[in-house]
């Protein structure tokens, strides 16, 4: 209603229709969608609590808190619908943490929960089992939703999302935020791995099934019974579109496209009964999801029927404009029910309590809200249970019955690009040397979302029961004895084959953007380690572990045979499967796994193009080699892979995080060089300390403190040495965005290293001294400088090193060399 009459004004305005970009909303873009029929007990039942509860109580409902910022005790004193954990977010942050231990918690939240004042509503525990219970240690961890999309198996979606539910409800949880039905249309996004496929019919066909698998199927009395649990579609809608790929961007397409591309799962899975829907930090044509109306209340829970719970996503409100994460009517207005305000829950509660006492709020909107909440806790069985430990089915967490349908969707899930010679599978009695920096690497093979929230900060000792890709193919062959093993491709005697385990490192999210998907640019380790095989005469099989598709020319150049085993989990045992033959040497399982989307011929091309006069791909979707399979790949072009790009643009070393292959490091006197990973990372005598921070999106800033005890550092590094002298000849500068939160109180310095100790530094204590206080602003310093210092700029290993006595408090949003920025830097030099 609103945007029609906003329409006509606009259309009074201009005068002439073809001045108008944005089309009329048209409800009738989208499926009309009958869900299963409400049931007029549960119904009843609802209205009856609702009538009983007060304001306060209802507002309380409506909050969802982290674990961390919520103990049992606020639970009952706010009465908190429903509290989450975040990915890498453990019962008393403990990553150890036993399935008794997060037992224990869901009863001390339900116990407070159920021992209130008045009418008392058990609370609601969601958590991202989004492959596998994936914050549970010694939980089965399936392929990434990528893998699956290859698989084209819906009954093994199905039954993968029905193990989940289980182990999540043996830990006392009862909701699942997934499954996520995106449609990545560029691959450069860090979440390509959590789609399915590009193609839309492909979601689609997936949606339903495993909102059955995990909720049970609607109308059966297994519907939310003991082994399940409730389960998310997300993120509504179009975060698969974003432009560019960028995380929490802009969706840029029409409202057809909207409905029919990014869509296409949502009416599947509301009429299979989904329960909940979690809103997209994107935007649609520049306006933020998490505060539209239209699309939330008209589109969702008007055309399509959806009568179940629409939940926020982590502080997603406070990108909608106007908006503080603690304070966001316009989101509630919007249509979103069940608030997720991970930290600043309390001043929330208080902030939306008094809005609705204003009258900025109507009570029928809370009320909409609160009634949806209690239907599915009604409908999921919570308003009559026990504590959650009383009512787990059986210990399947980690189950070998769970291991052996992971390892079945690794089986399914791998992609054959290239079988020169029918090289696979190979015999059984081959002597294998395995290499590469993901053999042995359960958290690689795992990818994002994997115990931490990136993946990143485990061992394999933090994967009890998986196991890797070397540990797999050790069990394959009939002779362990005549496998070897090492990472950098070294070998005590030849071997016949090499199997090479290359690809990405785990990232999440909008770490995990990408530029382009030039790999061997990336991982030059990875490329040269083919290279040098390839040079030594023995047939290679490659392995690649990717969250999305690459651009590998220069690779599958140097491969005999090329798998894409996708991010397959912790059932390693898998992939060995399709590498080796039976012991009578047929073949073992054929490969069925087919691209979900297409491959890329060139760096740039990361976009699904759904249009005739799309470029071609290297191979489209759908494509994959049978075993057996003869065909090759002729050599493909290269476009000079592996060497920089000629044309001289911005060089970004740091941008969300750091940016391949730069990575970030600090030190002191106690080791000068130690990795930043995770969220919190301090160097060995505790002088400084890296956190991640939020500037614009989720931990896309790092926080470096020093506490004056002594020299410290903190710097971004490559271990190729990195040419710069045609950035300084083209004007270049070295750029900081950077927020000064405290005055330096010793000199601070700012270094290009050309392999330590050559090097030059710049002193930065007088523009700190002036620099304004807690205002981003940017540091840039001619390339020149260093060099006039005596760096050598063509062969530079650390691009920026800040180094400090006192005590300093920075953040960091971005790093970069930009050409033609000398002349305007703050630090300028002569010469
Ligand atoms: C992600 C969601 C996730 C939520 C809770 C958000 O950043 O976008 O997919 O469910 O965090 O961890
Ligand atoms: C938190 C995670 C959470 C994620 C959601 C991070 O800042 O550490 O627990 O899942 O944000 O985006």
């Amino acid at each position: 209603m609103i945007r029609k009459s906003l329409l006509l004004v606009l259309l009074a305005g201009t005068g002439t229709i073809s001045a108008l970009s944005v089309a009329p909303p048209a409800l009738d873009a989208w499926p009309a969608v009958r869900p299963p029929a409400a049931n007029p007990a549960v119904e009843q039942r609802v209205e009856t609590l609702l009538s009983q509860m007060t304001l306060e109580q209802k507002v309380g409902q409506m909050i969802q808190a982290e674990i961390k910022s919520a103990s049992p005790a606020d639970v009952r004193k706010y009465q908190l619908g429903s509290v989450l954990n975040g990915g890498g977010s453990f019962p008393q942050g403990n990553k150890q943490a036993s399935v008794q231990d997060w037992l224990a918690l869901a009863d001390a939240y339900h116990a407070a929960s159920t021992t209130v004042a008045g009418v008392s509503i058990p609370v609601l525990w969601g958590t991202d089992a989004v492959h596998g219970h994936n914050n549970v240690r010694g939980a089965v961890l399936y392929p990434h939703n990528i893998g699956l999309g290859a698989t084209g198996d819906a009954d093994l979606v199905q039954a993968i999302a029905a193990a989940t539910a289980s182990e999540v409800k043996a830990t006392g949880i009862d909701w699942v935020f997934a499954p996520t039905i995106a449609v990545a249309s560029d691959f450069r996004w860090g979440r390509t791995y959590e789609s399915y496929s590009e193609d839309p019919a492909r979601v689609r066909a997936f949606a339903a099934p495993f909102v059955q698998g995990m909720q049970g199927k609607a109308g059966t009395a297994e519907f939310l019974g003991p082994l399940h649990t409730l389960a998310t579609a997300k993120h509504f809608i179009g975060d698969g579109g974003t432009a560019g790929g960028v995380d929490q961007g802009d969706t840029q397409v029409s409202e057809s496209e909207l409905a029919y591309v990014h869509g296409q799962g949502y009416a599947d899975a509301i009429a299979a009964g989904v329960q909940t829907v979690m809103v997209s930090f994107s935007s649609w044509n520049g306006q933020k999801m998490h505060g539209h109306r239209y699309l939330l209340t008209d589109v969702l829970k008007g055309r399509m029927g959806f009568d179940g719970i629409v939940v926020s996503d982590w502080n997603g409100i406070g990108q909608v404009s106007g908006c503080a994460n603690a304070d966001c009517v316009p989101a509630v207005l919007a249509g979103i029910d069940l608030f997720m305000v991970p930290e600043e829950w309390k001043a929330f509660h208080g902030n939306l309590l008094a809005a609705v006492k204003r009258g900025d709020v109507p009570m029928a909107r809370i009320d909409d809200a609160v009634r949806r909440i209690l239907r599915v806790k009604a409908r999921a069985g919570l308003l009559d249970s026990v504590k959650p430990s009383a009512r787990v089915a059986a210990a399947s967490v980690g189950s070998a019955e769970h291991r052996a349908l992971a390892r079945r969707a690794v089986r399914e899930s791998l992609v054959l690009l290239k079988n020169q010679g029918a090289l696979l599978p190979l015999p059984k009695t081959a002597k294998v040397l395995v290499a590469g920096a993901g053999a042995d690497d359960i958290s690689r093979q795992s990818g994002g979302w994997s115990l931490t929230w990136q993946g990143t900060e485990n061992s394999n000792a933090d994967f009890p029961g998986a196991t890797s890709l070397v540990a797999g193919i050790r069990e394959a062959v009939k002779d362990p004895s005549q496998v070897q093993y090492s990472a950098d491709g070294s070998y005590r005697s030849r071997p016949d084959v090499a199997v090479v385990v290359i690809g990405e490192t785990p990232y999440a999210e909008g770490q995990g953007d990408r530029r382009d998907l030039n790999q061997a640019l990336a991982q030059p380790a990875d490329f040269a380690l083919l290279k040098k095989l390839k040079d030594d005469g023995i047939p290679v099989v490659t392995v690649l572990l990717t969250g999305r598709p690459l651009w590998v020319n220069p690779e599958l150049n140097r491969s005999d045979a090329f798998v894409v085993a996708w991010l397959p989990g912790t059932e390693g045992g898998g992939v060995a499967d399709m590498l080796f033959r039976t012991v009578d040497g047929r073949i073992a399982y054929p490969f069925t796994g087919r691209l979900p989307f297409r491959w890329p011929a060139e760096p740039t091309q990361a976009q699904a193009i759904r249009t005739a006069s799309a470029p071609a791909p290297l191979f489209p979707v759908g494509y994959g080699l049978d075993a057996e399979s003869k065909s090759t790949v002729a050599l493909l072009p290269e476009f000079g892979a592996a060497e920089k790009p000629s044309a001289l643009t911005e060089m970004v070393l740091f941008e969300r995080g750091p940016v391949a292959p730069w990575r970030l490091s600090l030190g002191d006197k106690g080791g000068w060089s130690q990795p930043v990973s995770g969220g919190m990372t301090q160097s060995a005598n505790g002088t400084v300390t890296v956190t991640s921070f939020d500037r614009k999106i989720q931990e896309d800033s790092r926080r470096v403190v020093w506490n004056g005890s002594g020299i410290g550092q903190v710097f971004l590094q490559s271990a190729q040495k990195q040419d710069l002298s045609a950035m300084k000849a083209a004007q270049g500068a070295l750029v900081i965005d950077m927020l000064l939160e405290s005055r330096p109180t010793k000199p601070v310095e700012l270094r290009i290293d050309c392999g330590y100790p050559c090097g030059a530094k710049a002193n930065i204590s007088e523009v700190l001294k002036i620099a304004p206080l807690n205002t981003w602003f940017s540091l840039s310093l001619d390339l020149k400088c260093f060099e006039n210092a005596g760096a050598d700029l063509s062969k530079v290993d650390s691009g920026m090193l800040i180094a400090t006595g006192g005590k300093l408090s920075l953040g960091i949003t971005g790093v970069r060399m930009v050409p033609g920025a000398a002349e305007k830097a703050v630090i300028r030099c002569k010469g």
